[in-house]
């Protein structure tokens, strides 16, 4: 009964469950970074956080049989349905949908959406995905730092954060660093940083900033294809 977590860089991550369920959150499986093997799948669940090119990635192609099930803000449902997906639920913020002994809720994120089109993709959110043991792990999307982390932070209480730290389109070290105080999350895995150029918050300049303060989550970085279990 244990939680394997893989990054596949950016802010793509694979989460297998104590069940042995399989998620995948924000497919973008073809950047710069990207490792050479990556599972195709098939995915229980595709979580999508918001319709930019570099979180929507892969997802119709991933999401081709009914053996997929994409969550995602009702905007990207729609869209995707429209795109051929089969199966995709739409849902809002604040709410929780359970299923299979696993819970997804969606949180607000500080961020623009739209489709690579340039159509309206609804809202950008975040993800706190329960698994059958409990284990609650918060993907922020991208996103700034925003005061009612606290209250994701008090109301879900995560076991482990994933953080984007590359600043410029979202956190860098210095916020990101902040919003651990008002996540509390014991563990986080820094993300969405070194993809290109322009996204400079690195893993020294996030614990740099930690060193700040008293709380003090573990960092646990990882390279493009490397995986963790809890
Ligand atoms: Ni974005
Ligand atoms: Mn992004």
């Amino acid at each position: 009964m244990s939680v394997e977590i893989t990054y596949y860089g950016h802010a793509c991550f694979k989460i297998v469950s104590p069940q042995g369920k399989k998620i995948i959150i924000d497919p973008w499986l073809t950047h710069p970074l990207a490792p050479k093997e990556v599972d195709l799948g098939p995915y229980d669940f595709i979580l999508i956080t918001h319709g930019h090119g570099d979180h929507l990635g892969e997802t119709v192609k991933l999401a081709r049989t009914a053996v997929t099930e994409v969550i995602a803000i009702h905007e990207i449902q729609q869209y995707l349905l429209e795109k051929g997906v089969p199966k995709a639920t739409g849902m809002n913020f604040g709410g929780t949908y359970r299923i299979n002994g696993l819970s997804f809720t969606m949180v607000p994120a500080l961020h623009s959406s739209s489709f690579p089109d340039g159509g309206y993709a609804g809202e950008p959110c975040g993800f706190v995905v329960t698994l059958e043991n409990g284990f609650t792990i918060y993907h922020a999307g991208d996103t700034g730092i925003f005061g009612d982390m606290e209250l994701i932070g008090e109301l879900y209480k995560p076991d482990l954060a994933l953080l984007p730290i590359g600043d410029h389109y979202v956190m860098g070290p210095k916020e990101a660093a902040k919003a651990c105080q008002l996540l509390k999350a014991p563990k986080v895995i820094p993300m969405h940083y070194g993809t290109f150029p322009i996204l400079t918050g690195t893993v020294e300049a996030f614990l740099e900033e930690l060193s700040k303060y008293s709380f003090k989550p573990e960092v646990i970085p990882l390279n493009p294809g490397e995986s963790v279990i809890f």
